[in-house]
């Protein structure tokens, strides 16, 4: 799957830039089901938001609960302080997520080809298993800000072997908030831990050097490329004031040789365990 000076890639830099990795058919499938998804979706009553800010998230049932479920997030400025819709539906959800890849056929479909399998095993994965999914829309005007973080801080095993699959389903550009990553810094430590801690979760900070917010490359990207991102690699994104979406799925792989934490906030129903490329 990988070539040579794909591999040096990887390990020099923590990222790898796939171009032309979805087919547009295969792309055009994941945004009509997803725009059917929303389409039967009713927000009344609803009111999570996802923002990477504050991680208010991480005191919300709704969000706890999502590991093996499909759910809505809101962006936090679709919603004003009563709760209510700023902008119509279409254009105030954050993300769906996050296991669209179990539970829908057509996310099923997406993140089972046997290319990723492929893909996953040269990047070293023993037994790869499908962790998370997210549907991420990046809203014009008000998609949200990232800070910047490494994957594994908040989807943990021993020893770490998160990797994450970014899939551009529509133009990312500086302008509309792409991707950006501080090439080599795989190799910095885990800087922190998010810890579910019964109805709630913490932040466990281990190095008190904060990841860096400045200097980080963009990683612009086309509809239908493919960035793979390491668990330890810090990365982030900028909000979107411009007035394109900037839409993308992501699906995050573990090794099943590795031990999955307990107290990871993801956790999914005894009847529902984590699942291979099979
Ligand atoms: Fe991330």
């Amino acid at each position: 799957m990988l070539t040579p000076a794909q591999r040096r890639a990887w390990e020099d830099q923590g990222y790898l830039h796939l171009k032309r990795f979805v087919a547009e058919d295969a792309r055009a499938a994941l945004s009509e089901r997803m725009a059917e998804l929303l389409e039967s979706f009713d927000p009344r009553g609803l009111s999570t938001v996802f923002s990477s800010d504050d991680q208010r998230h991480g005191q919300d049932r709704y969000f706890l609960d999502s590991g093996d479920k499909i759910r809505f997030f809101f962006e936090p400025e679709a919603l004003d302080a009563a709760g209510r819709l700023t902008v119509p539906k279409l254009q105030s959800i954050n993300k769906v997520g996050h296991a669209l890849h179990d539970l829908d056929p057509v996310f099923d479909r997406f993140s089972r080809q046997p290319k990723l399998e492929a893909l996953a095993r040269d990047l070293g994965l023993v037994r790869p298993l499908l962790l998370q999914s997210m549907y991420i829309f990046k809203q014009p005007r008000i998609g949200g800000e990232v800070v910047c973080h490494q994957d594994s801080t908040f989807l943990h095993t021993e020893p770490l072997s998160c990797i994450g699959l970014w899939f551009a389903l529509e133009d990312a550009t500086v302008e509309n908030g792409c991707l950006l990553a501080e090439p080599g810094g795989h190799r910095r430590p885990l800087a922190s831990r998010f810890r579910r801690d019964g109805e709630t979760t913490r932040m466990e900070q281990f190095d008190p050097e904060p990841l860096p917010a400045d200097g980080l490359v963009p990683l612009e990207a086309e509809t239908g490329d493919l960035i793979v991102l390491h668990g330890q690699l810090p990365h982030r994104s900028a909000a979107n004031r411009s007035p394109r979406s900037r839409q993308a799925y992501t699906l995050h792989l573990i090794d099943g040789t590795a031990t999955y934490s307990a107290d990871n906030w993801l956790q999914r129903a005894p009847d529902m365990p984590l699942r291979g490329f099979a």
